[in-house]
């Protein structure tokens, strides 16, 4: 009887499937799986489609750029009260950065990946709107100009760039542009999982333990309070896309003398944004006073050393290390090296900050210059924000 239950079970779970998410930057599949109101961020599937070996042929329907569950019935191309409404990460253009998804354990179906930015705002604020569902054709004009806008793996200096071990060269797929996945079939460092080679648990989905699957991209010369970073899986061994937003803003590169000039006229355009953004946002939802920002710092650390952040705000410290915030490793693992601490800051406040390292002889290593700078975001009462960064 039980083995006869085995069995089936087995078999459900091997029809199931189970997949990928966006997770750092956070997508609004994360946020929402983090409230509780998505149960399977890795179920966001666009299916049945054709996914290889023309990786662009398939249209996006109902599921867009950012994704639909059809499980819990949400459609992540409209803001809700927990995701779209502010943005979780900023970066500055022409910085390269770490990127992160999560593959399940049970449904690693190998294949490639890309991610991508619109650079038509008009477009993107289509999906930005609380009130407003892009129809069906809105959703493909962007999904192709997220495609147009693809932030290639051999932009970024010194990354490699291969091709899948599963695509021959006289196929659509055999490209290097887009990121790859190991051989489906390889009996080592297998699929997705086998990209970042982390210990089964390295991050969360609700099937079977996730992996995590770690690149670098270029952020393009844009700039923008608001727009999304689009994440799409394109499956080798299935017919089938995930695809997944996350909420973003970008500030002009300015180089050279002239940075100080930009970065106080983009402080001055975010503020008229937000208070414009918070006023729009009075009738959907309740405005928020403080925001719970969660800063992500990948840094390999040895036995003993800490690491903090430091900044020139109180809740900071004022730059005095010894009231230095702490991040926690409890989710650190030898390919996933995250430090992590979340802090509430109130919205609209603008700082310049570093991550230190805290030695075991109490001596401090500071990162490198430039300060980083981070203005708290507007949203609604229980949103949050992301900030991703590496050590430098
Ligand atoms: C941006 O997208 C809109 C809607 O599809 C389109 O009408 C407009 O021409 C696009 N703008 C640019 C600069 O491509
Ligand atoms: C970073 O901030 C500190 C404290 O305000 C300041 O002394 C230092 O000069 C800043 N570093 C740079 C590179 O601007």
């Amino acid at each position: 009887m039980k083995f006869t239950f085995l069995l089936a079970l087995a078999g459900t779970l091997a029809t199931v499937d189970a997949h990928g998410y966006l997770t750092i930057p956070s997508s609004r599949t994360r946020l929402g799986f983090e409230v509780g109101i998505d149960t399977c961020p890795e179920c966001s599937i666009l299916e049945p489609v054709e996914s290889w070996p023309d990786l662009e042929a398939a249209q996006v329907g109902r599921s867009g750029p950012c994704g639909y569950n059809a499980r819990v019935s949400v459609d992540y191309n409209q803001p809700g009260d927990y995701w779209g409404n502010s943005v979780v990460a900023t970066y500055t253009a022409g910085d390269t950065i770490e990127v992160q998804w999560c593959v399940d354990n049970n449904g690693d179906h190998g294949g490639m990946f890309t991610y991508g930015i619109c650079q038509n705002q008009t477009l993107v604020d289509l999906f930005l709107d609380p009130d407003y569902l892009p129809t069906t054709d809105e959703k493909q004009l962007a999904e192709d100009c997220f495609l147009e806008g693809e932030l290639k793996c051999t932009d970024v200096d010194g990354q490699t760039c291969g091709y899948n071990p599963d695509c021959t060269s006289d196929e659509a797929c055999y490209r290097n542009d887009w990121f790859t996945c190991n051989a489906f079939a390889a009996t080592t460092a297998r699929g997705c999982e086998g990209v970042d080679g982390a210990a089964e648990y390295s991050c969360t989905t609700t099937i079977s333990g996730g992996y995590t699957v770690t690149k670098k991209i270029k952020i393009p010369d844009y700039d923008s309070d608001h727009t999304l970073l689009r994440f799409r899986w394109n499956s080798y061994q299935t017919g089938q896309i995930y695809l997944h937003c996350a909420d973003i803003a970008i500030s002009g590169s300015g180089s050279g003398s002239d940075s100080s000039t930009t970065s106080s006229s983009t402080a001055t355009t975010s503020k008229t944004t937000s208070t414009t953004s918070s006023a729009t946002t009075t009738s959907t939802c309740a405005a928020a006073t403080s925001i719970s920002v969660t800063f992500d710092e990948l840094v390999t650390t040895t036995y003993g050393e800490n690491v903090y952040i430091s900044g020139s705000i109180s809740q900071l410290g004022s730059w005095d290390t010894s009231s230095a915030v702490a991040l926690s490793a409890s989710s650190y693992t030898s390919s996933n090296p995250l430090w992590m601490a979340t802090i509430s800051l109130p919205v609209g406040t603008s700082f310049e900050y570093k991550f230190i390292k805290k030695e075991t002889d109490g001596s401090i290593v500071w990162e490198s210059d430039p300060n980083r700078s981070y203005t708290v975001p507007t949203g609604c009462s229980g949103a949050t924000a992301t900030v991703s960064a590496t050590w430098r």
